[in-house]
């Protein structure tokens, strides 16, 4: 695997892969890599010939009182277990190679970007947003690969690709759970045991929506009242927001007549956790 911390070698290599006709996958990270991080891998493998994979803690995503000095960072370990899924290239830029001296631009999409965590998180949609359509530009991949456990950050760069002329086919992957049913995330590491335990009920409430959904209940405040029942019966857990939207709009839905989607943002203990599902009527 080669390894480079700089945008003028990267795209060396890459012009070489590109004069062999070769398409090229991207996963953007910021490290601390687990199974759902390897299975973005291995999606962009199975549709591309060479796998570009970046590590960057992007600090413009992160609130004045978020967690980025805190984020846990293992480059050792990452670089072992992106080689293990067959990545070609591992690109490592310092803070300094994304943002240089003068940098003074930023990207800032309305709307999607506004609802959900846009709410409570002002300002990181667009340090997103912006690392985002620079990375997409940097590596200009066939195709680039998201988590749908962040839901709204794929709707972002969707509408970042669409709206600024981005010639990257956008790839959501569906989330990746631990075997009880916790969607993996690098912030579970925070989680100490009984927190671990008390996160389940995310999960756990978003099946019973699709139950409720499967018995025909179609009024979103009966499905969310369920949901809060359980997860409010924990008390390590407090509920952010619980909101039921349009799969690609995020535009907020009181019935359930097509595809849904349930997005959650709960604080269990310190640790803000966020997860989601589409439930499907019918
Ligand atoms: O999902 C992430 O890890 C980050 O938000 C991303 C897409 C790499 C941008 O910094």
């Amino acid at each position: 695997m080669f390894e480079t911390h700089t945008i003028v070698e990267l795209r060396k290599k890459l012009s070489v892969a590109r004069a062999e006709n070769k398409r090229v996958g991207f996963v953007p990270t910021m490290g601390y890599f687990h199974e759902g991080h390897l299975t973005l891998m291995r999606e962009a493998k199975k549709r591309a010939d060479v796998v570009v994979v970046s590590i960057f803690v992007n600090p413009t995503q992160f609130g004045p009182n978020e967690d980025l000095e805190k984020y846990p960072v293992d480059l050792k370990r990452d670089r072992a277990m992106a080689e293990s899924v067959g990545v070609d290239i591992l690109f490592t830029p310092s803070a300094g190679e994304i943002y240089p001296e003068g940098y003074a631009t930023s990207v800032n999409v309305e709307g999607i970007a506004d609802v959900l965590c846009g709410r409570s998180r002002p300002g990181h949609f667009s340090g997103v947003a912006t690392v985002v359509a620079k990375l997409l530009n940097i590596v200009e991949p066939d195709v680039a690969v998201f988590g749908e456990k962040d839901w709204q950050q794929l709707a972002v760069v969707r509408r970042i690709a669409a709206d600024l002329n981005i010639d990257s086919e956008i790839l959501g992957v569906p989330t990746v759970r631990e075997a009880d049913g916790l969607a993996m995330s690098s912030r579970n590491t925070y989680l100490s045991a009984g927190e671990r335990k008390a996160a389940l009920v995310l999960a756990k409430s978003l099946r019973i929506a699709q139950e409720m959904v499967d018995k025909n209940i179609r009024e979103t405040a009966e499905v969310e009242r369920a949901m809060r029942d359980v997860i409010e019966a924990e008390s390590l857990v407090e509920i952010e927001y619980l909101e039921f939207c349009d799969p690609q709009s995020l535009a907020g839905v009181a019935e359930i007549e097509s595809d849904t989607l349930i997005a959650i943002a709960a604080r269990v203990g310190k640790t803000r956790l966020i997860d989601n599902a589409v439930v499907r009527p019918g």
